[in-house]
């Protein structure tokens, strides 16, 4: 495993928070700030403010994502966003199978798959977040859920289009809780997502691929996360809305 074969990219999941003229305050904060990031840079932003966010980074280092898409190309689905849609606008990255999607959205491994499936053919990239819960942590079948999560979401997937996908871990009991896994838990499970994909893909490709951690990642915590083997990079909530906390996490990826 050598770390070096892959991009550490710290991406900001807003969830579902800023207005637009709030939006743009962040961004213009954050622009000067992680201008010279040695890691790649990621706000993943509500619908409403990426048009806003692809006009305030354009030349920048910073790139942006949407938060989920539909499956379907177009058609009869009241309230939903295409992949079409967004990679028209330029966006470049769109988050897949986030837990609270999960959870409150009716998402399943079946879904998942085919939002991965539109997303790759509108010629976006993925984050696809894989995670367990805490009863099934406590239950010792952590990596049969992690497993069983990325096997289905990538079914289809071709070895050249595995290239567009990042995979966030993001054990679901550490999202929003302040409870972070700790950076060996993390590691271990970004180690067995990455022989979960060597099995699938080759060696090669798994030791290519960028398998970042999320879940109460912050200022304080973020260096020894990100300094370990299989952690290249964090998927970042509560912290990504603040310009400062989000450079420090991105500083410490860039070391
Ligand atoms: P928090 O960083 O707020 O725990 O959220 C993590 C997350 O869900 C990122 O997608």
């Amino acid at each position: 495993m050598n770390k070096a074969l892959r991009q550490a990219i710290i991406a900001g999941n807003w969830k579902m928070n800023k207005t637009r003229p709030e939006a743009k305050a962040l961004i213009e904060e954050l622009k000067p700030m992680v201008k010279d990031a040695a890691c790649g840079v990621v706000i993943c932003v509500p619908y409403t403010n990426l048009e806003t966010a692809l006009e305030l980074t354009k030349g920048t280092n910073i790139k942006v994502g949407a938060e989920n898409c539909h499956w379907a190309k177009s058609g009869a689905f009241t309230g939903e966003i295409s992949a079409d849609m967004l990679a028209e606008m330029g966006v470049e990255y769109v988050i897949i199978g986030h837990s609270e999607r999960r959870q409150y959205f009716g998402e399943t491994d079946q879904t998942v798959n085919q939002r991965v499936r539109a997303a790759l053919d509108a010629g976006l990239k993925v984050i696809l977040c894989v995670g367990e819960l805490l009863e099934q942590r406590e239950t010792g079948i952590t990596e049969e859920i992690v497993g069983m999560q990325t096997k289905a979401a990538l079914l289809g997937v071709s070895a050249e289009e595995l290239g567009r996908i990042v995979i966030a871990y993001e054990p679901v009991w550490a999202i929003g809780t302040g409870k972070t896994a700790t950076a060996e838990q993390a590691n271990e499970v970004n180690h067995y997502i990455r022989t979960v994909v060597a099995k699938l893909y080759g060696q090669a490709a798994a030791d290519g691929m960028t398998i970042q951690y999320g879940g109460s990642m912050n200022a304080k915590n973020a260096d020894e996360l990100l300094a370990q083997p299989d952690v290249d990079g964090g998927l970042i909530g509560g912290a990504s809305l603040k310009a400062p906390d989000f450079t420090t996490i991105v500083n410490a990826a860039s070391k």
